[in-house]
């Protein structure tokens, strides 16, 4: 019998990891590595975070699972320690596994909520790959073979296009706050200001999906935050729990309300020991010297940058794109920077790479990014 092997679905690194640590990949042949990739904005506290080690070891000494059926103190510290970071309102929270079943979720919310089956999504959208995630991602990105709903596409940024899309029939338009796969694209100035006073005009919610961008990514608790807007739904899963998987959907209470039971539900969503990593997660985001820090490493990292084949630098705290001189492609920056003990990511523009290292970078760090970059 054959042996099993993988879907090759994932081009692989020439990278042969014996450890991680921080922002460092220590290789079997002693050779280290400067991660600004950061197991896709995953390590927000670092790898192997010895804090978040430790919290998981405690919580899975103790319980390490309940299901649903039970309350347990580490859903309750979760949500006061995640409650924190939040805009002011009212909210709830529902816990899953990953971004796609968080926006899966906020989907199902949002359609629920208002009764309503269509949706303003983005090109250049990345959202999951589940069925309704993707979708409303990018069409490029090889959507499910049919849609559970329907979908208004419309050009990033393009305030006039939502509009003249928005009537009483629109439940939802979708976004991630700034658009990372697509290659770290920014809001336009008062662009996520004209898209709220769009859903409120015709009964929509605003969902922001910040899957990435949470977890102080961008030098504060949420993007939402960053821009000063606040959604009717968010999603966030990745760095949340800094390295285990989770998936959390927030929706403003007043959404939530006429909600039927049972709409949502999950097996591993909520467990006691993400939940201890999340809450450690949570809790450090929630200082404010880790936010300044964020936002210090940030400019640093993007100033780094500068010193290299860079043409333009975008992003917020430590989700950066870097845009490639003209002939450069990011592939190819990728390659002589690993070469030079550095790994950065790429994005589905070609010419834009992306910077999403753990939020524990230190300025330090992001200088030695620079030499690497000087050196090209
Ligand atoms: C913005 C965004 N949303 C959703 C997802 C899907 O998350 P997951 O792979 O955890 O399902 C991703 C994954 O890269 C993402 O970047």
């Amino acid at each position: 019998m054959a042996p099993l092997s993988e879907l090759p679905v994932y081009p692989r690194l020439p990278l042969d990891i014996a450890s991680s640590a921080g922002c460092e990949l220590v290789l079997q042949d002693g050779r280290v590595v400067l991660d600004l990739y950061g197991g896709h904005c995953v390590n927000s506290l670092g790898a192997s975070a010895p804090e978040l080690g430790a919290a998981i070891a405690q919580q899975w000494n103790s319980v390490s699972f309940l299901s649903n059926l039970f309350e347990h103190q580490p859903r309750a510290d979760f949500l006061t320690a995640f409650g924190a970071l939040l805009p002011p309102g009212e909210w709830q929270a529902f816990l899953s596994n990953s971004g796609s079943e968080a926006n899966e979720n906020a989907l199902k919310v949002a359609l629920a909520a208002t009764g309503r089956q269509r949706v303003i999504a983005f090109e250049g959208a990345f959202h999951g790959r589940t069925a309704a995630a993707s979708a409303i991602s990018d069409v490029a990105l090889q959507p499910f073979p049919t849609a559970p709903l329907e979908v208004t596409r419309v050009a990033w940024g393009d305030l006039a296009a939502c509009r003249a899309a928005a009537d009483s029939s629109l439940a939802a338009i979708f976004l991630e706050p700034i658009q990372s796969m697509a290659g770290v694209r920014t809001p336009p100035a008062g662009f996520l200001e004209g898209l709220c006073d769009i859903c409120d005009k015709v009964g929509a919610a605003l969902c922001f999906d910040e899957v990435q961008t949470a977890s102080g990514r961008t030098g504060t608790p949420l993007a939402a935050t960053t821009y000063g807007v606040t959604p009717d739904i968010f999603t966030t899963a990745k760095g949340a729990a800094g390295g285990l998987p989770i998936g959390v959907t927030v929706i403003s209470s007043a959404l939530a309300r006429d909600l039927p039971a049972g709409l949502l539900g999950s097996t591993f969503g909520g467990g006691p020991t993400v939940l201890a990593a999340a809450t450690a997660v949570a809790r450090a985001v929630a200082s404010e010297n880790f936010q300044a820090q964020v936002r210090a490493s940030g400019e640093a990292l993007a100033a780094a940058a500068r010193r290299g084949p860079v043409r333009e630098v975008r992003g917020a705290g430590l989700l950066l794109g870097l845009v490639m001189e003209e002939g450069l492609s990011a592939a190819e920056l990728r390659s002589a920077l690993l070469e030079r003990g550095v790994l950065v990511g790429t994005s589905c523009d070609p010419s834009v790479a992306r910077l999403f290292p753990a939020l524990t970078l230190t300025v330090h760090q992001a200088q030695r990014f620079g030499d690497a970059m000087a050196s090209l």
